[in-house]
């Protein structure tokens, strides 16, 4: 008896180690003996690195197939225990290389120069700018003679090619009509810009400048006018952009050509100002608020409605801020897909709309 639990005691004891090996050996295939494998009999046909079945191959049991299938592979067969392939497998996976890492999107950012001018005592006209090389693409909002918003656009060219902060960049401004923005989709082809005036903007350096206009005609039958008015960069928030800075001219690419979103970003901060067309096809323009957080940009709660419609002085030699009124009409949210690209929600008037909108790289 005492023998005879002795035995069992003991045979146990192999049944349980003996599992314990099966499960152990099953588990960690041997990626050197594959190695050893491979270069011993797979490598004078699929070479090394392996090509033209091994590399790919979905798991032991599809080497298998192969020996049993591949005419020229079958006199093997015999010679590989399931064991092996394991480890022939275990091998080829060691040397697979993992898939590239998606390419980093990086911002298409420009220029220093770029963001949101004013002049702090004509608080309610504004120039948004943006920097690209030697170009400063101005789109300028105001008012026309009844004091209806009006926006004007000008590619100025620094002189002498200059790319920096100081310098002056001069060009045409042009007075742009379209079709109608808001609940139609954007035709194109009924935009239309013709010069009216020229404008002229001497930087001393990233965030002061002195804005000439001339010619300027506000409306029909107005005289045309010329002034020199200094600007400055327009403060919004004084904290570092947390990430991307989305500061740019954005439009919704060639196919929408004509109406566009400036955007204006300090901190997570951030001044919409966008300008499209109003039923009689002349420029207008809205202005909002976001809140940067992640890649979205929606209004605080406090004021859901942040898009607004400005309406001021009739366009003239002096600006009296004091008459420029502003009223809610409705909500703006951006949604960045990448540092470059993104998707306009709004609320107009009652309309809604989505559009996707890109940088405008020129
Ligand atoms: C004598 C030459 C030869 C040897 C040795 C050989 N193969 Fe192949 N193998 C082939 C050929 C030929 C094909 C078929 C290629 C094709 O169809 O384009 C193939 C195909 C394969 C495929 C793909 C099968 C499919 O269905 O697509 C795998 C996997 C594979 N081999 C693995 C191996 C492994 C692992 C070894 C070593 C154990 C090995 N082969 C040894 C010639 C060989």
């Amino acid at each position: 008896m005492q023998n005879g639990t002795y035995s069992m005691k003991r045979l146990w004891t192999v049944v349980i180690a003996a599992a314990a090996l099966a499960c152990v050996s099953a588990m960690a295939q041997s990626v050197s003996h594959g190695n050893t494998l491979y270069h011993s009999v797979c490598v004078s046909c699929h070479g090394d690195p392996p090509s033209g079945g091994p590399e790919t191959a979905a798991s032991a049991a599809a080497i298998r197939v192969a020996l049993q299938t591949v005419p020229t592979m079958r006199p093997f067969n015999g010679l590989f225990s399931d064991a092996d392939l394991a480890d022939i497998f275990a091998y080829l996976q060691s040397i697979r290389q993992a898939p590239p890492p998606p390419p980093v999107v990086t911002a298409n950012t420009p220029g220093a120069l770029s963001g949101l001018f004013y002049n702090s005592l004509e608080s309610g006209w504004g120039v948004h700018l943006t920097q690209r090389g030697s170009n400063v693409f101005a789109a300028w909002y105001t008012y026309d003679g009844s004091g209806n918003p009006k926006w004007y656009v000008s590619t100025c060219a620094m002189a002498g090619g200059a790319t920096g902060t100081t310098g002056t960049c001069s060009g045409q401004l042009f007075e742009v009509s379209g079709p109608r923005f808001f609940g139609v989709l954007f035709d194109t082809r009924l935009v239309t810009a013709v010069p009216n005036g020229t404008l002229q903007i001497a930087f001393s350096n990233a965030d002061n400048a002195q804005m000439t206009y001339t010619g300027v005609v506000a409306g029909t039958g107005a005289t045309a006018q010329t002034r020199t008015v200094s600007i400055v960069r327009q403060p919004l928030s004084p904290a570092a952009v947390p990430d991307v800075n989305y500061t740019d001219i954005w439009w919704g690419g060639p196919s929408e050509s004509g109406w566009g979103i400036a955007i204006t970003q300090q901190g997570t901060t951030v001044f919409l100002a966008w300008y499209v067309y109003d039923s009689n096809a002349k420029p207008t323009w809205f202005v909002a608020l976001c809140t940067i957080n992640g890649t979205q940009c929606t209004a605080s709660t406090s004021s859901v409605n942040n898009v607004l419609a400005v309406h001021g002085p009739a366009f003239g030699p002096t600006f009296n801020s004091s008459v420029v009124t502003s009223a809610a009409v409705g909500s703006v949210s951006v949604n960045f897909t990448d540092p470059n690209n993104g998707v306009l929600n709004y609320t107009v008037n009652g309309v809604n709309g989505t559009k996707q909108i890109t940088r405008q790289v020129f």
